[in-house]
Formats: C-alpha cells, structure tokens, sequence
C-alpha cells in the first residue's frame, strides 16, 4: 500500500506573474536558491516515491530541461575545474524518474489528474500542487502516505484557514476520528464563506485512489468552469475513505507575487549567510 508515483500538474500559464511567465515556467522561479519545483520534487522523493509524473504545457519546456543533462554546461564547468557545481548539476538529473505528460487543454484541475491515468492506473499515487511549498521537519506527502499505509483509502493536507480566505480553497469536512485526522464527508471547491462546510481548507498535497480516474471521465465542470479535483474526491468519498489530515509544518503560498516574495524573504532570512543580506538592507531604510 505504498505510494510510488506523484503527479505534478504544471500546465497552468502563470498569469498571475506575467510578464515574467510569458517565457518563463512560473515553477522555475526562484525560491531563495532554486526553483519552485524542485522543493515539490525533493519532498516526493523523500516521500518514498520514485517516479515523478509531470503534466506539464506546450509553454513549460524549461523544467524538462532542468531535469534532464545539459552535456554543453557540464563539459564548461569541467574544464574549469568547477567540480562541485558540475557533480550538482549531475544530481538534478540523477534524482528521480521523470515522465511528461501534456495537458493539451486548461480544463482544470481535475482534467490534469486524469492526463496521469496512463501511469498511474491501478495505484495509490501522490498529487503535489508546486505552488504550495511546505517547509517542516516531516515531508507532508510523507504524512500523509503514512496515514494511508495506516487506515488505507485516500488522503488530503488540510489547515485550518481564516473567514477571509475561505473562497480562496477547497474546503473541506467531516468526523474527526483522532486528533487531527478527520474522515471527508463533503468538499465544496472555493465556496462563498456562508456555504463553506469548515474552516478546513486543502493544501496542494494528496494521496489519491486509482478510483479517482473513473470519476473524472465523468465530472462536468465545477466552480470557475473548470473539471475540479475537489468535485471528484467528494464522489469518490461517497463509496472509499477519504481522509483529511491537519499537516504539520510551515506552508509558503508561492502562487501569488506576494506570497512568493515573502518566501524569498523569510526563507533567506533562515539562512546563516543570507540572513545578514536581509537585515542589512531593513536595517538601512530610514
Ligand atoms: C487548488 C485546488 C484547491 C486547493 C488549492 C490549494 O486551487 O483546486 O482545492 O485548496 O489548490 O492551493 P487553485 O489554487 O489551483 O485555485
């Protein structure tokens, strides 16, 4: 019962950080010294997974080539004697198994899980949106597989969010069966704050039932027009467990500009060196 693929749906366009997306994938920004995704993809691998499904757009050529050997870069750094930097480079392409998969059209959510039955029919896999960053002691995908190799069935990350941000997320609710691990029984995608089930929203980490897939080739389109992934895990609540698990650990929404910035700067304020960069710079504002 364990978890061996985990999806990555990264086709969306990025529009929230245009122009800078207008040729560069919004995962490949920075975050403090490396992409956005590649936080995503080490929290998958140590995770326990193996093989990382990207279902990626005609527009997100960039992170298959960050993935892959880039022979002309390594032979520079060679011949320089830049040794560290070329055996780093070896490392990103040697960490995982990496497949692409094209999500032709923006259907949603839901439509991106579906583009990943080819590989993941028949099996317990991980979903990982790359927006969400978790930083914490325990890798939340590992969380919540730990839980599905526990009480079987479906799992997704849940935190408890403000009135305000309600409209932003799925949210979600159910019995509370041990602390903090609550069974679904209803998953409303970004309702008004009147018909919001809970405070309980979901965060972009899943542990998903090959069950899910049947459920999508039906699924009309939900909130925002789009085939929601939200619509589907509550169908598919009616028949197997799904469960919602209050994660530990800090999560920095980098799916915005702002969150985006204030994850640069407070994870580089959590770097020895960079630390003084920061405050040198605060400190000097009059
Ligand atoms: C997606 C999901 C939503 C979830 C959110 C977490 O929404 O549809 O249920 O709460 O991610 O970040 P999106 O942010 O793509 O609009």
């Amino acid at each position: 019962m364990t978890v061996k693929k985990c999806l990555f749906p990264v086709a969306g366009l990025g529009t929230r950080f245009l122009p800078v997306t207008k040729e560069i994938a919004k995962e490949m920004l920075p975050l403090v010294n490396r992409p956005i995704i590649s936080y995503g993809v080490e929290e998958a691998l140590s995770s326990g997974c193996e093989d990382i499904v990207m279902i990626t757009g005609r527009t997100k050529r960039s992170i298959e080539n960050y993935f892959d050997r880039s022979f002309e870069l390594e032979e520079i750094l060679k011949s320089r004697g830049k040794l560290e930097l070329y055996y780093k480079m070896i490392h990103i392409s040697e960490m995982a198994e990496m497949m692409y998969i094209r999500q032709r059209e923006p259907l949603g959510l839901g439509h991106a899980v579906l583009c990943g039955e080819p590989v993941c029919k028949g099996e317990y896999f991980g979903v990982i949106l790359p927006d969400d960053v978790f930083v914490g002691e325990v890798p939340v995908l590992s969380q919540l597989v730990k839980v599905h190799e526990r009480l079987g069935g479906s799992v997704v990350a849940l935190e408890k969010v403000s009135d305000n941000d309600v409209s932003r997320y799925g949210i979600a609710a159910g019995e509370e069966k041990e602390p903090g691990i609550f069974r679904i029984n209803d998953m409303i995608e970004k309702p008004k704050l009147s018909e919001a089930p809970s405070r309980y929203a979901i965060m972009g980490r899943y542990v998903l039932s090959p069950e899910i897939f049947p459920i999508l080739h039906n699924q009309q389109a939900g909130a925002g027009g789009e085939i929601q992934l939200t619509d589907a895990i509550r169908e598919l609540a009616k028949s197997e467990p799904v469960w919602g698990v209050v994660y530990e650990g800090r999560r920095f929404d980098c799916g915005t500009q702002k969150g985006w910035l204030s994850a640069n700067i407070q994870l580089a304020l959590e770097d020895e060196d960079l630390r003084k960069v920061v405050m040198d710079i605060v400190n000097s504002q009059k």
